[in-house]
């Protein structure tokens, strides 16, 4: 075809499909088609959280009919409520987020409200009181999570034949103020108060991290070696307790060492049980995406939704725990 003949042709070509394009009707548009989703998460401060930011992205993907717009906290309330403010000028059609702390919501949510968008909260909760601000929260019990293991302790020591004794425990925890950190927390608190031979030789915040949790170990390893009981809030902190540890010498099993708790049941926490150096750790299940996406679903149909839903979550210990249950696990 001649040189001229062609631009024309492609000239023709071009105006046709405009034309058909504009034709079409605005819902029959595939990207009108999708649910466009705000995620505000709070960081990557642990495997948990990977997992978690995971199981979200893979749940609300294009492919299941969404736009996902993520948005990475960095562990920060203010950037929680700049990425949520985001969210409601963008007018996105649902708002999910996990909120860092549990308190400081109100306003922002209240905005949300106002401008007519669903609120999805996931994994950590917000203080009591504001429920009518959201829709729907997926996410765990972190008090009863704190209780499984208070309850493991208690029947192990017995087991020993040391539930008179003396009993030293030291307590690293979580991101202070988070509903994570308060639930597990006060399980331990509670249950030191009603033990009086439970003694806390220290307490102090690891924020969800191995490198915290290593540097707070260190500095009590200073002050005391004389513990029998590590309670960590999560895998990282176990991991970071534990290096600190090995590195003075103590050896961390539940029979004849300090016995280490832990929460999340990530993989590697789970080699670690496997090991016999964190004698239980309870799970927090991260695997939400799927329930969020089938709330947003029923939400979309008209449904009835289940307005709060708990993740099913077990518990291992390092008497019996096998590689077959960590190899049959999805994170
Ligand atoms: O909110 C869940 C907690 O947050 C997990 O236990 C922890 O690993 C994460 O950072």
């Amino acid at each position: 075809m001649k040189k001229g003949m062609l631009i024309i042709s492609l000239c023709i070509a071009v105006l046709v499909s405009g034309c058909m394009k504009e034709e079409l009707p605005a819902a029959e548009s595939p990207e009108n088609d999708l649910i466009v989703v705000g995620f505000s998460q709070v960081g990557a401060e642990s495997e948990w959280r990977v997992a978690n930011t995971e199981s979200m992205k893979a749940a609300l993907s294009e492919e299941n009919g969404y736009e996902l717009i993520y948005d990475d906290a960095r562990n920060k309330p203010e950037n929680q409520i700049r990425a949520i403010r985001t969210f409601i000028q963008q007018e996105v059609d649902y708002i999910v987020f996990s909120p860092i702390v549990e308190t400081g919501w109100d306003s922002i949510l209240q905005e949300a409200k106002e401008a007519g968008i669903n609120v999805i909260v996931t994994d950590r909760y917000i203080e009591p009181g504001y429920e009518n601000l959201f829709t729907a929260f997926v996410g765990s019990d972190f008090r009863s999570e704190g209780e499984k293991a208070v309850a493991w302790l208690e029947k192990t020591l017995a087991e020993q034949g040391r539930a008179g004794e003396n009993i030293t425990i030291v307590h690293i925890q979580g991101t202070m103020g988070s509903s994570a950190q308060i639930g597990r927390s006060s399980a331990i608190e509670e249950a030191i108060a009603e033990n009086t031979n439970w003694d806390m030789v220290s307490q102090e915040c690891g924020d969800f991290t191995r490198a915290k949790a290593y540097e707070v170990m260190k500095a009590i390893l200073q002050e005391t070696q004389d513990i029998d009981v590590v309670y960590c809030e999560n895998d990282g902190e176990a991991l970071g307790a534990i290096d600190a540890m090995e590195e003075e010498g103590l050896v961390c099993n539940v029979n004849d060492g300090v016995i280490v708790i832990s929460f999340d049941a990530t993989r590697l926490g789970l080699e670690y049980c496997l090991a016999g150096k964190i004698a239980l750790n309870v799970e927090c299940n991260p695997l939400q995406g799927p329930y969020v996406d089938e709330v947003i679903k029923q939400l979309e149909q008209g449904e009835t939704i289940e307005r709060e839903k708990y993740m099913e979550e077990a518990e291992f210990d390092s008497l019996t725990i096998t590689q077959e249950m960590i190899d049959s696990r999805d994170y």
